[in-house]
């Protein structure tokens, strides 16, 4: 059996890694058309940082996963294609800002129905609204040469930071197929290959429309906790609770259950605010305006929740941050990911640099052409330094804003930074991350999410 994977991005490469070291039975192909891209995968730098993906590309690159820009040859000699080219939101036209963009989608579906000269199974790995398989469906029916393809849905729901671990290990693999004697066989096809290292109860079999629509309800329900837990978190700060003492005290109910209970910055990455947004646009798009409403109010949250903070920090420093010098540790939108793509840090210094603040920028794994991209500006723009440690990033600052939550960030030599900042030095943690009790007795002003505010705090 021969796989191709197109698309060899955050999904799609570690996903064929895992597979690949699975099941060496099995020739992976992971093609993009981002030659760059393949260049990193063939090299020792990946383009994407994870924990222990080095060690499993290593084991197999050259052996049974391959990576490569010959998307045609590719396509041609499997007989399992992946699809996980990027569905980003659309910025224009119907739907704006809430539908999913399918170009990538679409025009993968016009090549594998151009080039494929026998039957293949597809398989959508890309997030995407649901009936999509609809669409390619059709797109591949419309070649003339009459070849049964079989369109399968098997979502991802690998998060960033633990790739590795929730590829070995998924709580379930979902794969939604057509309940017809082809549709069936196709995904007993790739139940088999799954079957190599996951418990065949963990994966779980639909029809195709609940697969695709349950990727997006996953993702909704864990960023609606996240925003839930995110609006209390200004009340805590207003009524003198303490956000984390309120979530460890609900997640101990077992029917609530203790994750995706942490106040934050707000949420980022790739998929939360996209899958909310996407949800929105079909119950708009289904006539049910009352349960768009409903979902959209999580993002609305998430929004505020970052501007919120950087409010704060604004009015904490006497209303103004004008060529205050700001440290900023943490750009990533989570720990252990290089990943920026909807980073709260991103519209955090946006906020800040609006108000003419002066950002010192240090996160241990995004560099500095990415950190000027998400900010859109020019490098060598004067307010936005670059620094290469925590400890420069503070150095002549009059606040510190923890923004991702680095575990290296936790042990900082706090004493010598703070003799480097400017007085008042305050702390404002955006992720209830460091030591506060410590911190106020090294003589440090401290805001925290959802932590009753410090008298000095502006009301
Ligand atoms: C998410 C889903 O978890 C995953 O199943 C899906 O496949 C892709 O989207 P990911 O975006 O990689 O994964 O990371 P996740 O750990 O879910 O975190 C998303 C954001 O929420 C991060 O910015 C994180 O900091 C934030 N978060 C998470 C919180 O603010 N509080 C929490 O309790 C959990
Ligand atoms: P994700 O997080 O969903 O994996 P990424 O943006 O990281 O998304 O990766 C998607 C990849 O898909 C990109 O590397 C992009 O170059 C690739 N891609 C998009 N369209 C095509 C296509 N038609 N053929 C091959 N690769 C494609």
């Amino acid at each position: 059996m021969r796989i191709c994977c197109i698309g060899a991005g955050y999904v799609g490469g570690p996903t064929m890694a895992m597979i690949a070291a699975k099941c060496p039975h099995i020739r992976v192909d992971v093609v993009d058309l981002n030659a760059e891209r393949i260049a990193a995968w063939n090299s020792a730098d990946l383009p994407v940082y994870e924990p222990g993906l080095d060690d499993l590309v290593q084991g197999s690159r050259g052996k049974n996963l391959f990576f490569s820009t010959e998307v045609k040859a590719a396509i041609r000699d499997a007989d399992i294609i992946f699809v996980s080219v990027n569905t980003p939101t659309k910025t224009f036209g119907v739907g704006a800002h809430k539908a999913a963009d399918l170009r990538f989608v679409e025009a993968v579906a016009r090549t594998i129905a151009e080039v494929a000269d026998a039957p293949k199974i597809i398989v959508e790995k890309s997030t995407i609204p649901v009936r999509t398989a609809e669409a390619i469906k059709t797109i591949l029916a419309s070649s003339e040469k009459g070849l049964q393809h079989q369109v399968l849905s098997n979502p991802e729901f690998l998060a960033e930071g633990t790739a590795v671990a929730d590829l070995t290990s998924p709580d379930r693999i979902l794969i939604g197929g057509e309940q017809t004697l082809g549709g069936l066989a196709a995904i007993e096809t790739l139940v088999s290959v799954y079957a190599n290292w996951v418990p065949r109860e963990r994966i779980l079999t639909t029809n195709l429309w609940s697969s695709e629509l349950s990727k997006l309800v996953a993702n909704a329900f864990l960023a609606q906790r996240i925003s839930s837990i995110n609006s209390i978190s200004a009340l805590c700060e207003k009524t003198g609770a303490d956000v984390d003492e309120v979530a460890r005290a609900i997640g101990t109910d077992s029917r609530i259950g203790p994750k995706f209970l942490k106040s934050s910055v707000g949420f980022g990455g790739s998929c939360f605010q996209k899958d909310v947004l996407n949800l929105v646009y079909l119950c708009g798009h289904f006539g049910l305006p009352e349960v768009a409403a409903y979902w959209d109010q999580v993002i609305l949250m998430n929004d505020w929740q970052k501007h919120r903070f950087a409010e704060r920090v604004l009015r904490t420093l006497f209303n103004t941050v004008t060529g205050k010098r700001i440290g900023v540790l943490g750009f990533a939108f989570k720990k252990d990911t290089n990943d920026t793509r909807e980073s709260a840090a991103i519209y955090v210094c946006k906020d800040l640099l609006e108000e003419r603040a002066s950002l010192s920028i240090y996160d241990p794994k995004v560099g500095s052409a990415q950190i000027c991209k998400d900010l859109e500006i020019e490098s060598g723009s004067p307010n936005v330094e670059f620094a290469t440690s925590a400890a420069q990033a503070a150095a002549g600052a009059h606040a510190l804003l923890v923004l991702t939550e680095w575990d290296e960030f936790r042990t900082l030599d706090f004493e010598a930074i703070y003799d480097s900042m400017v007085k008042p030095a305050w702390i404002f943690d955006g992720r209830s991350l460091l030591d506060h009790a410590k911190l106020r007795q090294i003589g440090f002003k401290v805001y925290s999410i959802g932590k009753p505010l410090p008298q000095e705090a502006a009301a």
